[in-house]
């Protein structure tokens, strides 16, 4: 989401004649987007303000956006009286304000909704991976999630809108499409004429564009994972055979205590429901470790429904108490010290999972989506359909985006292969 909120903010601005540069004491505007769902990013943040406000040109204009800004609010001018402006993350399109109004502090962190949206300029120019949010914010409330604080109530985009932004990516060089949301599969609009539109028909109406080859999304709340979007893995192919859906603990007493749904075998029934109908499907998941009251039997469980899904490509978090949150005000918070004991063995199991399947690729041929060139120039980079990266010799001659390759070799962080003429 942030990525690309990033790359709609500096289209907003090219369109105002900037461009963009690497070093901060040539920029005339810096913009920090933040993240503030972990305590660690949120430091973050004000460790790299610290840093900007000394190397930064005198005249140049320093802001913050996104979640930090949000949770912030006036206290960040505070903290940092260097800063011009501090935008929510459905409040960055009025940027521009400062651009006219730079001797005046701008402050914005209202939740607008989807008002952003019909305000962004269309990109230009789209790499090869399109992030297209369909939905923003979160109703779940899960009890340590900042979220539904810092994007607010969960709201859909019209679909024809969605459908609109996806057709200007596969004119302007999109070739896979990845639709976001908090909570991406709870997507439902309904039109004037009272038609209802899912995630599932956002998917078959983008696999009919033919610049689109691969289509993905995330985040998935497990409860949403409704039969059709089941089904349509089964019924489209250009949908990767790969899906996050976190589970975040394997213990029904700390899902209770998250308020996220406790009920492992029906959680189980979903994976089996996807299994059956694309038996080549991998599950990815968050996890957190280290919840209020977490016991030492609550942690073995989250180990053994790591090890049972064989989740791979997935993330793992100490629990982080945030602020506006019911869990930061629970009993019997967990030491960081346990917390960092637990987080390692999971990440153990985590490791395992992901060099088993790594492994088990060796042999296979994969259609892959170009990356990037690695550091040495002499290889290239490329996503698999489970988003592992695969890394070939650089051929002499320019190659097509999407290439048919056969794996030779994997460890437990990435494959090598071969492109196959
Ligand atoms: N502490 C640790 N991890 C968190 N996440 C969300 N809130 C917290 C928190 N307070 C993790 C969840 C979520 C991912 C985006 O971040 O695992 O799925
Ligand atoms: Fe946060 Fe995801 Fe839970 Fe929503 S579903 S409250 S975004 S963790």
């Amino acid at each position: 989401m942030n990525v690309y909120d990033g790359q709609r903010i500096a289209a907003m601005l090219e369109k105002h004649g900037f461009t963009q540069t690497e070093n901060v004491s040539d920029a005339d505007l810096i913009i920090l987007n933040t993240c503030s769902v972990r305590a660690k990013a949120t430091d973050k943040v004000y460790s790299a303000l610290g840093r900007i406000r000394r190397a930064k040109k005198e005249s140049a204009l320093l802001g913050i956006v996104g979640c930090v800004a949000r949770e912030s609010g006036a206290d960040a001018f505070r903290r940092i009286p260097e800063l011009n402006f501090v935008l929510g993350p459905q409040s960055y399109h009025k940027l521009p304000e400062i651009i006219k109004n730079p001797d005046t502090k701008l402050l914005n962190i209202d939740l607008g909704g989807l008002e952003k949206f019909d305000e962004l300029p269309q990109m230009t120019k789209t790499p090869l991976v399109a992030y297209i949010p369909v939905q923003e914010g979160c109703n779940h409330c899960c009890t340590y999630c900042i979220v539904p604080y810092t994007r607010g109530r969960e709201l859909s985009r019209p679909f024809n809108d969605v459908i609109n932004d996806v057709i200007n990516a596969s004119k302007t060089g999109a070739i896979e499409i990845c639709f976001l949301g908090q909570n991406v599969n709870g997507y439902r609009y309904t039109d004037e004429n009272g038609k209802l539109y899912k995630l599932s028909d956002l998917i078959r109406e983008t696999a009919k564009l033919p610049e689109i080859s691969r289509i993905r999304f995330t985040s998935s709340y497990p409860t949403e994972m409704s039969d059709d979007l089941i089904e349509i893995f089964g019924t489209e192919p250009k949908l990767l055979p790969f899906l996050n859906m976190p589970i975040q603990s394997g213990s029904p007493r700390i899902l209770k205590k998250m308020n996220r749904p406790d009920d492992i075998d029906a959680y189980k029934t979903i994976v089996k429901k996807l299994k059956s109908v694309r038996n080549d499907i991998q599950i990815s998941s968050d996890f957190i470790v280290g919840f209020p009251d977490e016991s030492d039997e609550d942690f073995e469980q989250t180990l053994n429904i790591a090890r049972e899904i064989k989740y791979i490509n997935s993330y793992s978090f100490k629990y982080s108490p945030r602020p506006h949150t019911a869990a930061a005000l629970m009993s019997n918070q967990i030491s960081e010290q346990i917390k960092s004991v637990r987080l390692q063995r999971l990440d153990l199991q985590l490791n395992e999972n992901q060099r088993e399947f790594n492994m088990s690729c060796i042999g296979k041929e994969m259609i892959c989506l170009y990356e990037s060139v690695d550091k040495t120039g002499r290889h290239l980079v490329f996503r698999t359909p489970y988003m592992q990266q695969c890394i070939v010799d650089k051929p002499n001659e320019d190659i097509a985006p999407l290439q048919k390759i056969k794996i030779t070799d994997a460890n437990k962080s990435c494959l090598r292969g071969e492109i196959i003429k």
